[in-house]
């Protein structure tokens, strides 16, 4: 049955055909799913010319406008599934974009970390130097101990039979701390106070004899210079036994300094006044610059000083409750940083806290 309508019918089919192939590339054109939105409303909306085609069916036979009506509601089914999927393949596109736009690029860090390691770091050359003394002194039977570097007056300088106004406090130009009354509190400026410390626990523990070194860090308030830094290390000896000779004193002085600087250098005591040992003396080595012919370093007398020892001044022991006449002891005290400096023969004592690499790496 071929009617007007019918022949209308058959232009208004193929029509959707045709809008609906338009659409469906319209969709698959689309990149963003902004775009898409745009697209969703210019084919299925009220001005859509599928919605145009809808209103031309009124024109139709009914029962012809119904089948071609059921046709073009199955076109449009059609782009609106083709609009879904689309939709969800761009938006699965730019969150996967998004994320990528996230992500940290650490490849430069990583690369320029393959082109230049990152150097590892080596113990300092006091805390080397250090650790070596120690050992040479617990070969020689000697166990290590440690003290605080805050103290008291009575530990760094009472206790050491310097009571106040000594004028022997002269020589160690101390840092005071702002606790309790003035001048009490101070950082040690020398590692002595540990011996009073040791010989106060031994007598409460019943513990003497002592044999024992004790290394630490040390403060004074010194201008820095090459031979001088304020923050400085040293190493101390006391040895508390019944009939210490200085004699003992003198051959463990020698044995360290041959075993540490090898057998060219030697030692030498020479008279000195100090509060805590009587008789006190200093200690000198062979100057490694001129190896004792007499040169700059050593103002030409071939010995240079590293420290002071001498026989426990038996006011030191009463101090602390030992009895004289029953314990003798000997005591000593070096610097360490001065011990490097003499062994490593670098020009200024400065150089050990300038954390310059080009320095520490020789070490
Ligand atoms: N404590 C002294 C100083 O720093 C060095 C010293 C001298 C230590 C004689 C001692 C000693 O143990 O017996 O100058």
């Amino acid at each position: 049955m071929t009617t007007v309508d019918g022949a209308g019918s058959v232009e208004l089919e193929i029509e959707i055909e045709a809008i609906e192939a338009k659409a469906l590339a319209l969709v698959e054109a689309a990149h963003s799913s902004a775009e898409l939105a745009e697209v969703e409303t210019a084919v299925l909306g009220k001005r859509s010319a599928f919605s145009e085609a809808h209103r031309r069916l009124g024109a139709l036979e009914r029962e012809v406008a119904r089948r071609v009506g059921r046709s073009l509601n199955e076109a449009r089914s059609r782009v609106h599934a083709a609009v879904v999927a689309r939709r969800e393949v761009l938006v699965a596109a730019e969150r996967a974009a998004a994320l990528e736009a996230d992500r940290l690029d650490l490849t430069e860090v990583v690369g320029s970390a393959v082109r230049a390691p990152i150097e590892r770091g080596a113990r300092h050359v006091v805390t080397k130097t250090r650790e070596e003394l120690e050992d040479v002194f617990v070969g020689m039977g000697f166990t290590v101990a440690e003290g605080p570097e805050t103290e008291t007056d009575w530990y760094n300088f009472e206790g050491l039979n310097m009571p106040p106004a000594h004028p022997a406090r002269a020589m160690f130009d101390t840092f005071y701390l702002d606790l309790g009354a003035p001048e009490t509190v101070l950082l040690r400026t020398h590692t002595s106070p540990v011996q009073v410390h040791l010989m106060e626990e031994a007598v409460e523990h019943g513990t003497l004899p002592i044999h024992a070194v004790m290394p630490g860090r040390c403060y004074r308030r010194d201008t820095p210079d090459a031979r001088h830094i304020p923050i400085f290390h040293q190493v101390e000896g006391l040895v508390v036994d019944r009939e210490v000779s200085f004699g003992d004193l003198a051959g463990t002085i020698e044995t360290f300094t041959t075993a540490y600087f090898g057998p060219d250098i030697h030692s030498r005591l020479r008279p000195a006044y100090f509060p805590f040992t009587e008789p006190s003396a200093e200690y000198e080595v062979t100057c490694q610059i001129c190896l004792g012919a007499g040169c700059r370093t050593c103002s030409n007398s071939g010995w240079v000083e590293l420290g002071g020892c001498g026989m426990v001044d038996p006011a030191v022991f009463e101090a602390v409750g030992i009895d004289p006449d029953e314990w003798s002891g000997f005591a000593f005290g070096f610097g360490i940083d001065r011990l490097a400096f003499m062994r490593h023969r670098f020009p200024d004592l400065r150089a050990l806290v300038e954390n310059d690499v080009r320095f520490l790496r020789q070490f």
